[in-house]
């Protein structure tokens, strides 16, 4: 196999974790319109912590259904990112299946607030557990066959948190400054395979998380969009697809030259 980067992306398989709604759903929707097959993980149960809905087995179903309207195939794994053999399993079955990984979207993730102070140890423990660890164990099933192939991309779906402090955010600041950290780490680790990895660092996103955090604290939407974020364009919020739009360029051949760094969606929010 050439070491050359494909100058498109159909035919390639990415790995998308927490990927039954929210920004990794909306990625997987693009990358499938790029012709790319879809390998969608989440853990698709409720959480007891952070309390909010997680994705369900119906969504995943119902993005299958929508891969294969786009023409391409979908396999779905019902699992949790903190759990190694359910993580190992559907990496093996994607590889059997499809034959390759070109990208890796770690973007599964939670979030929740706490005073450091007032946070319990389950909540430290699940945040970094997520948000952190879980990236690592699917990446280190999956980078082998990229170092083999001499071809992938990795992009941890980090935050603006992941770039600043955020009050009553800690643990999640923390997973997230720790995403950029291995994020770093591993573009050096890997880059001599013609690897790429890439921290995604957007402010806040309408997802299902946002709605979700409102919802716990007797907010709209809007208003925790607005409180934790403060972007200097006029709009409250990205969209999903914003996000989207960034996984397809950053998994392309158009960003061959990008690894090792932060790309920031933050409508401005870290310029003041
Ligand atoms: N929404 C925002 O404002 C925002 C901003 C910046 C970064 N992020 C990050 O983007 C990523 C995606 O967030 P979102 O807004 O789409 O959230 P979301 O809650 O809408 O979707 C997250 C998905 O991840 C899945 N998931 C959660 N825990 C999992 C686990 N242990 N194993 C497997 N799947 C799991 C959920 O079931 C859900 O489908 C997260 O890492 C989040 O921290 C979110």
């Amino acid at each position: 196999m050439s070491g050359a980067a494909p100058q498109d992306l159909a035919g390639q398989v990415a790995v998308i974790t927490g990927a039954a709604h929210g920004q990794g759903r909306a990625a997987a929707l693009a990358l499938a319109r790029e012709g790319v097959r879809i390998a969608a993980l989440d853990v698709a149960r409720p959480l007891a912590y952070p309390g909010y809905p997680m994705g369900s087995p119906g969504e995943l179903e119902s993005l299958r259904r929508e891969c294969r309207a786009l023409g391409v195939d979908c396999l779905s794994f019902a699992a949790d990112v903190r759990d190694d053999a359910a993580v190992s399993a559907a990496v093996k079955a994607t590889l059997e299946q499809f034959g390759r990984i070109d990208i890796l979207f770690n973007n599964a993730g939670i979030c929740g607030y706490g005073l450091a102070h007032e946070l319990t140890e389950d909540a430290w423990d699940a945040m970094l557990d997520i948000n952190l660890k879980g990236a690592w164990l699917v990446a280190r099933r999956v980078i082998p066959g990229m170092i083999e192939r001499r071809h992938g991309v990795i992009i941890n779906n980090s935050s603006v948190a992941g770039l600043r402090g955020m009050g009553r955010l800690s643990h999640y600041a923390a997973s997230k400054w720790g995403l950029v950290g291995l994020t770093k780490s591993w573009a050096i680790e890997l880059a001599p395979y013609n690897v790429r990895v890439v921290a995604l660092c957007p402010t806040g996103v309408n997802t299902p998380m946002n709605d979700g955090l409102a919802m716990l604290e007797g907010l709209t939407p809007q208003q925790i969009a607005e409180r934790s974020a403060g972007n200097l364009l006029p709009m409250p919020w990205i969209e999903p697809e914003d996000v989207a739009a960034a996984v397809v360029f950053l998994a392309s051949s158009k960003a061959r030259s990008i690894t090792g760094s932060e790309f920031v969606l933050d409508a401005g929010l870290l310029t003041r």
